[in-house]
């Protein structure tokens, strides 16, 4: 099998044969699907810009099936896809070849949650924001909010290492999940979810699998810190005009609201407007160049107000903003938090869209997008820079009317190497996926990657899970770092 695509060659895996099937299907009753309409949306990314050509996609219920799956699929040699929600930006979710789909979407059940400790332990297929409304009923919410929250699972997001908005408050997953279990490559089942705060036996096995992109076994189960809901919630959008002032205003942020601050996101005009343009959502500001939602969570609504509005009045005063509005009650709340959440979509219906997602040092922060609109010119339909500028992470995104070599030309290796310059992350909070595998050498040492490939070795040794995705290709040496 010669079959090349993307300029990758398929391994030499197996293919699905009528024995598998059969042997599939009796293991999953009417949930091994083979009909291509059903199959079209899960070989697809979200962005459209990856395509795999899957024919079996299985729908496991319980971590039991998923060790059954494995251990076939490991025996006989077939690759397979982890699957979630399916809104992955790296085009790690979906097949490259005809690798098998294991979709988590029927393992959707919540197992505990208790309220002395704030843990919930739940099935990895639960969708985010379903969690959330579960917990907001009992006075919790999930430590982790993004724009794909209707749709991605949490074992999508531990699989990402997801950040979002809330990251600036509540730290990464990496320190709130308690513990996981995960199916290996060969059907072992490894449970490491015991929800303990403090435990120091040994090496820490959970956090290998988040942020690994399913290549390294299948999260079937997750025990998270979940914190009370916040009893007062304010949102600021503020305007200002230049980058410089940004800064400035987060570090008065830290510094007059203290532990209240729960996101400080920022946005710029072309951002503004192209989620006008296509969700039209309008503009509660006067235009200015850049914008700032700034948002509080904390436990008294009159001490949150006032810390809030001495601070208003500290960066109005001072110059720093030019204009702002806030909102404290829920539906405003959703509306300005819209504009920011939009822009991923927006961006989606305005062309192709080359995605950058990158950790660089707060000063050099919005350089990259002015020098990159400089070097683009007009070949880019659109330059734009959003992101979580609390944790130092700027969304780069170029739109083009269509798919364009040369401008893909102009722009990497060419954002990679700046990025490294700086000594930034080329993936900060999305992943490598199948997209950025290759550059992984821009922000790891060739030492580094080496390890990670002996621990690929050593707990899939036949490659199955998810291959062509977050390491390098064999191909691809370390020149460059
Ligand atoms: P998928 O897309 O299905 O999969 C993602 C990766 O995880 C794939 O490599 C897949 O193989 C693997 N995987 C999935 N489930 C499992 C599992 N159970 N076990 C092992 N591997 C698995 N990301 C951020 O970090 N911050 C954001 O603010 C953010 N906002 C977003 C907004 C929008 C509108 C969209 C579309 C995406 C956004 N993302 C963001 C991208 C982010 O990676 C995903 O939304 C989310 O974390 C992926 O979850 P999912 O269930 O959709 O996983
Ligand atoms: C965001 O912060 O909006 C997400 O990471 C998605 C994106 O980068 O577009
Ligand atoms: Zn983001």
């Amino acid at each position: 099998f010669t079959d090349v695509r993307y300029g990758v060659r398929r391994l030499a895996f197996s293919t699905v044969t009528k024995e598998d099937l059969k042997f599939l299907e009796s293991l999953l009753p009417d949930r091994a699907v083979t009909d291509p309409d059903l199959l079209e949306a899960s070989n697809v990314d979200w962005l459209r810009t990856v395509r795999g050509r899957s024919q079996l996609l299985l729908r496991p219920r319980n971590t039991e099936e998923v060790s059954q799956i494995l251990r076939y699929c490991n025996d006989r040699n077939l690759a397979v896809n982890p699957q979630g929600g399916n809104t992955g930006l790296v085009g790690g979710s979906v097949p490259v070849f005809d690798e098998i789909i294991i979709s988590t979407a029927q393992m959707n059940s919540i197992i505990d949650f208790n309220p002395n400790s704030g843990v919930l332990i739940c099935q990895s297929g639960c969708i985010l924001e379903n969690l959330n409304g579960y917990l907001e009923a009992q006075d919790f919410i999930m430590p982790l909010d993004l724009g794909a929250k209707g749709s991605c699972h949490i074992g999508g997001n531990l699989a990402t290492n997801a950040g979002g908005l809330r990251l600036l408050r509540y730290g990464s997953l990496h320190g709130t999940v308690l513990g996981l279990e995960a199916v290996l490559a060969d059907g072992t089942v490894l449970n490491c979810l015991a929800p303990l705060r403090k435990d120091n036996t040994g090496y820490d096995l959970k956090q290998l699998f988040i942020g690994a992109e399913g290549t390294l076994g299948i999260i079937t189960a997750v025990s998270i810190l979940c914190p009370r809901k916040p009893r007062s919630v304010n949102l600021a959008l503020l305007g200002c005009d230049r980058f410089d002032q940004i800064l400035s205003i987060f570090n008065q942020c830290k510094g007059m609201l203290g532990e209240i601050l729960s996101a400080f996101e920022f946005l710029d005009q072309s951002c503004r407007e192209v989620v006008q343009e296509h969700l039209k959502l309008a503009n509660p500001l006067q235009e200015k160049p850049f914008y700032i939602l700034v948002e509080t969570s904390g436990s008294n609504a009159n001490h949150d107000q006032e810390k809030l509005n001495q601070f208003l009045e500290e960066v109005m005063t001072s110059g720093l903003v030019a204009e702002g509005t806030v909102a404290t009650e829920e539906r405003k709340i959703k509306a300005l938090w819209g504009l920011r959440e939009g822009i991923t979509e927006a961006l989606s219906h305005d062309g192709y869209i080359y995605k950058y997602d990158i950790s660089l040092p707060l000063e050099k922060i919005y350089d990259i997008v002015v020098d990159m609109r400089e070097r683009l010119g007009d070949k880019a339909k659109r330059v734009v820079g959003y992101g979580h500028i609390g944790d130092g992470n700027l969304h780069l995104n170029i739109v083009s009317p269509a798919h364009d070599h040369q401008l893909l030309a102009a722009i990497e290796p060419y954002v990679y190497e700046w990025t490294a310059k700086y000594s930034g992350s080329i993936s900060a909070e999305h992943g490598l996926g199948f997209k950025k595998k290759d550059f992984i050498y821009y922000s790891k040492s060739k030492e580094a990657v080496q390890i990670m490939q002996q621990m690929k070795l050593m707990l899939d040794p036949k490659g199955i899970l998810n291959p062509y995705k977050t390491l390098p290709s064999p191909s691809q040496n370390s020149a460059s770092s």
